[in-house]
């Protein structure tokens, strides 16, 4: 895999640099992690300084010797994504640098006409082309990107970008899985009843409305970044650590995955959203979904994965919840009732740890009741990395563990595509609540209460 001389960073200007790419390159410059050039390109007024003073903004308004390094690696071609000068100019720019990672933070209706004009000035060659998400508007549109960029960079060379595989959270769960091995033995079939995975957000879709009202929940979050989290849960062990053995285990178990059936799907839309700025009159675009997905293999066959996300919800929180069997025998229920189940929970976001709900005997009393048995891993283990620092090193370096490959990404289009197909009016529901009532009904026995907190 060769590293990089030289990051070009196509939409230097735009919003996805300013708020995460830029103090990521910063935050890496001042750990001594990344020293590179780094070539900004956009279509701009700005000149050299202006760019460095727009980074500087970007990076909280630092005056320090690490802004001062990341200044002076920055470069600028400043020029149209059409124009083919603009190639021909960063081509000169980039003139003996060695390897080069072109990372495009632009939409994706450029994607294309950017691989097409580093081909015509052989900025193709010796380089690396990495995209930002959305890969694809459905199946058939992704496959024909694909198509496109394979053109030019071959799958060694192309990195998708799903940020949340950049979250050491979500790979954390790979190693709780894989590192330890009390999970492993009961994590199937015989032993879970279901899994839920709720990924909320207690803000509306803000000043995004014409790119959320394209799009939808299951276009904008469901199809990437929790069915790669369905991937990382429901995967086998890979049989080795290098990143094709388990990038190949996501691919085995998402292709595990049946096409979800519009009658395990719940759809909302929240009130007022219609009256947002971009969004398009009538639209039945979804800002929340609920749904019931199903895994045709002997680990998983038959067990239920419940996943829920939406805007406007009571909280901002990203929790999976799996829920074990009940003992055979009620033995310690109140009153005759079964006792409740033990549940493992995974906190993922705004913090990270573990919890277990195991039971114990309530004092003076002969039933039993849940206790929480949690650990906080900010606590103990100290703060984790932002995901877009470990996106852009593993850009530089070349792993591609942390991107989508495309096999995976054709999966995931394939098992949400009949909601896209079904687009049926989407069911209100209010600001603030946890979506519409008949979303309740997903997982069997309705969703467990997430915990929000450890404290
Ligand atoms: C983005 C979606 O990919 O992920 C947003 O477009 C969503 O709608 C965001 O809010 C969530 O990411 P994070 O890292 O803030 O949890």
């Amino acid at each position: 895999m060769a590293r990089a001389g030289a990051l070009v960073l196509f939409g230097v200007t735009g919003d996805l640099a300013r708020k995460m790419l830029l103090p990521a390159l910063y935050h890496l410059t001042a750990d001594g992690r990344l020293d590179l050039p780094v070539i900004g390109v956009a279509k701009t007024d700005l000149d050299l300084d202006g760019l460095i003073e727009h980074a500087r903004e970007a990076c909280g308004g630092v005056h320090d010797a690490a802004f001062d390094k990341l200044a002076g690696n920055l470069r600028l071609v400043a020029g149209d994504y059409g124009d083919p000068g603009t190639f021909e100019r960063l081509r000169e720019e980039a003139e003996g640098k060695g390897f080069l990672v072109h990372y495009l933070a632009v939409p994706p209706a450029l994607f294309s006409p950017v691989a097409e004009g580093l081909a015509a000035v052989g900025l193709n060659r010796d380089a690396r082309l990495v995209v930002e998400k959305p890969f694809g508007h459905d199946l058939a549109s992704a496959r024909e990107l694909n198509d496109d960029l394979l053109r030019h960079f071959d799958e060694d060379h192309l990195r998708r970008v799903d940020h949340f595989l950049g979250k050491e959270p979500v790979e954390d769960l790979m190693v709780f899985r894989f590192a330890n091995t009390l999970l492993e033995p009961i994590w199937n079939r015989s032993h879970i009843r279901s899994v839920q995975i709720t990924m909320a957000e207690d803000f509306d879709v803000r000043d995004r409305g014409a790119f959320y009202d394209a799009n939808g929940t299951v276009r904008d979050v469901v199809q990437n970044h929790l069915l790669q989290l369905l991937a990382i849960l429901a995967m086998d062990p890979p049989p080795s650590t290098d990143a094709r053995a388990q990038l190949d285990e996501k691919w085995r178990v998402l292709r595990a995955v049946q096409a979800l059936n519009p009658a395990d799907v719940v759809r909302g839309q929240y009130d007022g959203y219609l009256g947002t700025d971009g969004v398009r009159p009538g639209s039945t675009t979804e800002t929340f979904v609920a749904l019931r997905a199903y895994i045709d293999n002997w680990r998983w066959a038959g067990v239920p994965w419940c996943i829920r996300s939406g805007k406007a919800l009571p909280t901002t929180d990203l929790e999976v919840v799996a829920e074990l069997r009940r003992p055979p025998v009620t033995m310690f229920g109140n009153g005759g009732a079964p006792e409740s189940p033990n549940l493992i929970r995974f906190r993922l976001q705004p913090d990270a740890g573990v919890t277990f709900d195991l039971l114990a005997k309530e004092p003076g009393k002969q039933h039993a009741r849940p206790v929480p048995v949690s650990v906080d891993f900010t606590k103990v283990l100290g703060p984790m990395e932002a995901a877009y620092e470990r996106i852009l090193t593993d850009a530089v370096s070349g792993d591609p563990r942390r991107f989508a490959r495309f096999d995976l990404v054709e999966e995931s289009w394939r098992i949400v595509q009949p909601v896209l197909d079904a687009q049926d009016k989407p069911l209100p529901y209010e600001k603030g609540s946890w979506g519409p009532e008949p979303a309740e009904k997903i997982p069997p026995g309705g969703w467990h209460e997430i915990s929000t907190t450890f404290d």
